[in-house]
């Protein structure tokens, strides 16, 4: 065999650049490498190929547990490291998994089923240039007394509403700044462009009704903190370890990654047990799924506005660069991100992600004890924990996105929301002026914000002290007291576990019975015999309100419960399937789920939820005040007794 020099530098550049973790997201190196062997390929002699998602083949899951275990050891063997990639051309979508330790291909198929990868940079941009070029358009413009130089537009995804066959299509909608920045709050309303992004050509084109643009004069913000918004340069808590993308961190380790399409990926998640001296597994690997944003507006402008954020757009993808002190505080610690362009090319994501302990004046646990005399004393414990965020902001909207590690053990995901509304013109200036079903709230002078939802889905595959886990439901069920001659009380509430064995039992619908909800693995036990176990503790309750027989529901049909528990499959990632753009509803998590998997003592994933219905308001306009949501995952006799205490 004959080693060309190309490949014989390739492995020695590979060796200097060994990774770390086996879930190391793509390093430069590498995305410049999978961008050589896909021109290298059979798809290199065409023009028009564009790439349009770029990730880490995750390996196999017992291999990185292998790995893991040992590699302190020095003993263990690396897991592969390939890629995945989607690349569009010809009008096509190919599927490539590449080996980067061989340089080579190891599959290649087109992929023939509904739905599309995400958009690329270049796509959502070109639409507009075209719409703001297009005459008819510039003549829609100057009928309306606007000057089309102070126009902006956006690009839209546009859903599927039960067509057979489906084009890749934006939709371009188109405000006027016209003496303000917040160009979100001036609609030109009445304008339909739609834009083929595979021809990048204008489609459709529709002007069909008027409404008065609102008033330039409320619709600005500023920051009135801007002046302190600086950077003050970061010193390195002492107390957070950072190797590569692995992070210690008191009683916690685990390995963070940027990702294209999650925003962040929380992996390998293990607390250190001082009463048994050793690292316990907590969660394999976390991050968010989809983000579902239907809008309540069945007109022709907006009965289309039902987005899927991370499939259609991609939540590192519009990853914003944080801000020091606005968006993590002075003793943050910050990532870099890496991800590949339309063409392949290396784009860097500077502070992507930030780490930082965050102590807010409240007591982790406490006491005042007066019962032992002459000794009046409290005892107590501040409460610190360490914060990894991520912000990504998809058009209008801000997500501000937590994973908060406590030192009780719990892990608390949650979510804030920001930015600046969808409003639509309309005519009205009051209230008491509107007859008519108008999809919101009158939230200025001819401004209507449309009610909408955001359904945040994570996939949490947690592994409580191991892979094989099962989901219980600890219920509360009142109880009558059976005899009066002992007491004279009537009633009181017991619990009663079940374990849910198939995924139909496990799917759940917050707010109906009091239940708590318990990961078990019922093959460890601490020394008095409880099962070790980890409890969800949800955040409010929120579902999908739309008939199940419409579109939007059946693309995202798995948001009529906010919990699902499946059995492990490294190809059920996303939750409103991979090609989420212009889906039919045929692979998403309610589908997998339809199987009705066995679950019990198996290495099972929990699918949760975060759930706004969003009624705009007054305070929301211009831009909205953040508002947070969380799930908690916290330890339920996992440790002998409050692990606190033994820090
Ligand atoms: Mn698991
Ligand atoms: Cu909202």
């Amino acid at each position: 065999m004959s080693v060309s020099l190309p490949v014989l530098l390739f492995f020695l550049f590979f060796s200097i650049n060994c990774q770390c973790h086996p879930l190391d997201p793509l390093n430069p190196d590498e995305i410049n490498q999978i961008r050589i062997i896909i021109q290298k390929s059979h798809l290199g002699s065409l023009s028009n190929v564009t790439f349009h998602f770029v990730d880490l083949e995750e390996p196999e899951k017992n291999d990185v547990l292998h790995w893991l275990s040992l590699h302190k050891s020095n003993n263990a063997s690396f897991p592969y490291r390939r890629a995945r990639v989607v690349v569009r051309a010809s009008g096509k979508s190919h599927e490539f998994t590449l080996d980067l330790a061989t340089n080579s291909i190891i599959s290649q198929k087109l992929y023939s089923g509904h739905g599309f990868p995400p958009f690329t940079l270049n796509e959502l941009i070109q639409p507009i240039t075209l719409t703001l070029s297009s005459p008819k358009f510039q003549d829609s413009i100057s009928r309306r007394g606007l000057n089309i130089s102070e126009v902006s537009c956006i690009p839209l995804s546009v859903g599927w509403f039960g067509q057979k066959k489906t084009r890749r299509v934006l939709s371009v909608p188109c405000f006027y700044r016209g003496g303000t920045t917040n160009f979100w709050a001036r609609p030109i309303e009445g304008i339909t462009t739609l834009v083929d992004v595979e021809s990048m050509k204008i489609i459709k084109y529709v002007d069909r009704l008027r409404a008065p643009l609102p008033e330039a004069k409320d619709a600005n913000f500023n920051s009135s903190s801007q002046g302190s918004v600086t950077c003050n340069g970061t010193e390195v808590p002492s107390r957070i370890n950072i190797q590569g993308h692995e992070v210690k961190w008191t009683n916690w380790i685990f390995h963070v990654g940027f990702n294209t399409r999650a925003g962040m990926i929380i992996s390998t998640a293990s607390i250190f047990d001082a009463a048994r001296n050793e690292y316990r597994r907590v969660l394999y690997r976390g991050h968010v799924s989809e983000i579902f944003v239907p809008y309540m507006d069945p007109t022709f402008e907006w009965y289309y506005r039902t987005f899927m954020d991370v499939g259609e757009f991609g939540f590192g993808r519009s990853a914003s660069t944080l801000v020091p002190s606005l968006d993590c505080p002075n003793n943050a610690v910050y990532m870099d991100g890496y991800m590949a362009d339309s063409e392949g090319q290396v784009v860097q994501v500077p502070r992507a992600i930030c780490i930082f302990e965050r102590y807010a004046g409240d007591a982790a646990w406490r006491h005042t004890e007066i019962g032992v005399p002459g000794n009046l004393n409290t005892k107590g414990q501040q409460e610190v924990n360490l914060v990894i965020r991520i912000v990504t902001t998809v058009g209008n909207y801000d997500y501000i996105l937590d994973w908060e590690f406590k030192q009780s053990g719990s892990i608390k995901v949650g979510a804030s929301l920001t930015g600046i509304m969808e409003m639509k013109a309309v005519k009205y200036t009051n209230d008491n002026q509107i007859t008519e079903d108008v999809y919101g709230t009158l939230v200025a002078e001819n401004t209507i914000a449309v009610n909408h939802d955001h359904f945040l889905t994570y996939r949490i595959d947690l592994d409580v002290d191991g892979s094989k886990n099962s989901f219980l439901k600890a219920k509360l069920k009142t109880a009558r007291a059976k005899d009066p001659k002992i007491s004279p009380r009537k009633s009181y509430w017991t619990v009663v576990k079940e374990t849910m064995k198939t995924e139909s039992e496990a799917r759940t619908q917050f707010g109906i019975e009091p239940a708590e909800l318990w990961f078990v693995n019922a093959k460890k036990k601490t020394k008095v015999g409880n099962d070790v176990a980890y409890k969800l503790i949800p955040g409010r309750p929120s579902m999908s309100l739309l008939s199940d027989d419409d579109y939007p529901q059946i693309r995202a049909a798995y948001t009529k419960y906010q919990l699902w528990v499946t059995p492990y499959n490294k190809s059920e990632r996303w939750a409103a399937g991979f090609y989420a753009d212009r889906s039919h509803g045929d692979d998403n998590l309610a589908i997998w789920s339809g199987r009705n998997r066995l679950i019990e003592n198996k290495d099972i994933v929990l699918w949760y939820t975060l759930g706004f219905h969003h009624i705009p308001c007054q305070e929301d306009y211009p831009i909205m005040p953040t508002i947070y949501d969380a799930f908690e995952l916290r330890p339920a006799n996992f440790f002998e007794r409050n692990p606190l205490l033994e820090q």
